[in-house]
């Protein structure tokens, strides 16, 4: 469930109304709703009561320091998977004890910076870095609390560039080889293992490779505490899929995920965090577009939206659908017509959705793409130098500009040309 309805003829964001902010802030624009963000998180913190918990909230699907902010409150921990979003959690107010830093490149420079700023742990992708992450901790006078990220080899069945828990993909140490790498942790002087990380894909929509992957690190939980390591905290990752299509079945929810968790690892003592991103954010989150041009093509007819491929890259980059809705309500049961539904850049991929279903619309009308505060305004770019969108956060009757849309002045003076030109 989300908090974006119709009411009064008007798609609104909680009890503001999307034509309302266009008015004010211009189009295209980001629009989070504060209600459906806690109602999220909560979904997690309930799923997982009483085992003890901590959810952390994935910082690369929506990474505005209003949004860190609001779920810090909340008490959620955040996944980082670089120095900027370490940077963004603790801006947001975030303590470094509840942060855990991910990823398979860490840079030294990243592991000083959450060393020294305080963090919950490393989760560790590879030998390389455990040894790297050793020396630096030491050269600080520190010791790094660490996972080790296995790698389950199981099928996360989701489209194969969001898949990351089989052998083929970069990420994780293979699992069969967990008790050698725990080993060597275990004699270096710069870590302290504390547990178990695993996260197998994104976009899940079936809990079954969740099961698979879990039951794999509860019998490695067993085989490393019985060579005597500590291990006191299992990280399982995130991944939970959401519904992008009113029509589809709906994935599992919370709930059925939490008490896999349970039944998986739950006997084991541990304490668990689990890293959702989609799930908090995808459908807290509208892109709110204008109709520039309807134009009549030979064969169909073609919706030229403001948005384009740089403000919402998913369809172009893994042909994700998104429902498209008209911000001034249709008829009910009222006549459609096939769209094709493109930006304005200059690119064929630049089409967000073909032959789609629609209301009739007009130049001018507004429309919003749903589900698209997951993954939406954290992979624009300023391709075609069109400037970032604002993201604008609703709670209940107000709304504020939680990133201004830059000025094209501010986009041109990051550029320099040199005094020899
Ligand atoms: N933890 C780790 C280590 C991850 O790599 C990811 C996502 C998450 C947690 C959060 O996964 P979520 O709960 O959001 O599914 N850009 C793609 C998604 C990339 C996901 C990358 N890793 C998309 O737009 O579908």
């Amino acid at each position: 469930m989300d908090h974006f309805l119709y009411r009064d003829g008007q798609l609104h964001a909680e009890d503001v109304a999307l034509a309302d902010i266009a008015a004010a802030v211009g189009t295209p624009f980001y629009c989070y709703s504060s209600a459906t963000l806690t109602r999220h998180y909560h979904l997690f913190t309930e799923a997982l009561s009483p085992l003890p918990h901590l959810v952390c909230f994935a910082v690369k699907s929506l990474s505005n320091l209003a949004v860190l902010r609001l779920l810090g409150s909340l008490g959620a921990g955040m996944d980082v998977v670089s120095g900027g979003e370490y940077r963004r959690a603790r801006a947001a107010g975030v303590p470094g004890e509840r942060i855990v830093f991910s990823g398979v490149g860490k840079t030294r420079e990243e592991m000083r910076l959450a060393l020294t700023g305080g963090i919950r742990q490393f989760n560790v992708e590879s030998e390389p870095e455990l040894r790297a992450l050793s020396a630096v901790a030491t050269s600080l006078g520190l010791t790094a609390p660490i996972t080790i990220r296995v790698n389950p080899d199981v099928d996360a069945r989701t489209h194969a560039k969001i898949a990351t828990g089989k052998k083929e993909n970069k990420f994780g140490i293979p699992i069969a080889r967990a008790p050698e790498v725990y080993a060597e942790a275990a004699r270096l002087p710069g870590v302290d293992v504390v547990g178990i990380d695993v996260h197998i894909g994104s976009q899940l929509t079936e809990l079954e490779p969740f099961e698979q992957a879990y039951l794999k690190v509860a019998d490695l939980t067993r085989a490393l505490r019985a060579e005597g390591h500590d291990i006191r905290r299992l990280d399982l990752g995130g991944g939970l899929g959401i519904p992008y299509a009113r029509s589809n079945s709906a994935p599992p929810l919370p709930l059925d995920y939490g008490a896999l968790i349970k039944r998986t690892v739950g006997d084991l003592g541990c304490e668990i965090e689990i890293e959702p991103g989609r799930l908090i954010s995808g459908n807290a989150g509208v892109l709110v577009s204008r109709v520039i041009y309807v134009k009549n093509g030979e064969d169909r007819d073609f919706l030229i939206l403001d948005a384009a491929m740089n403000d919402l890259v998913r369809p172009s980059m893994y042909d994700a659908h998104h429902d498209i809705v008209p911000v001034t309500e249709p008829v009910p049961a009222g006549p459609v017509q096939p769209y094709d539904v493109v930006g304005p850049v200059c690119e064929t991929g630049d089409t967000f959705a073909k032959a789609r279903d629609l209301p009739m619309l007009a130049e001018g009308d507004l429309v919003a793409f749903r589900s698209a505060g997951a993954y939406g305004a954290v992979m624009a770019s300023e391709y075609n130098s069109r400037p970032l969108v604002p993201e604008i956060l609703v709670n209940k009757d107000h709304f504020a500009v939680i990133r201004r849309r830059p000025t094209f002045d501010e986009m041109l003076e990051r550029d320099s040309i040199p005094e020899w030109l």
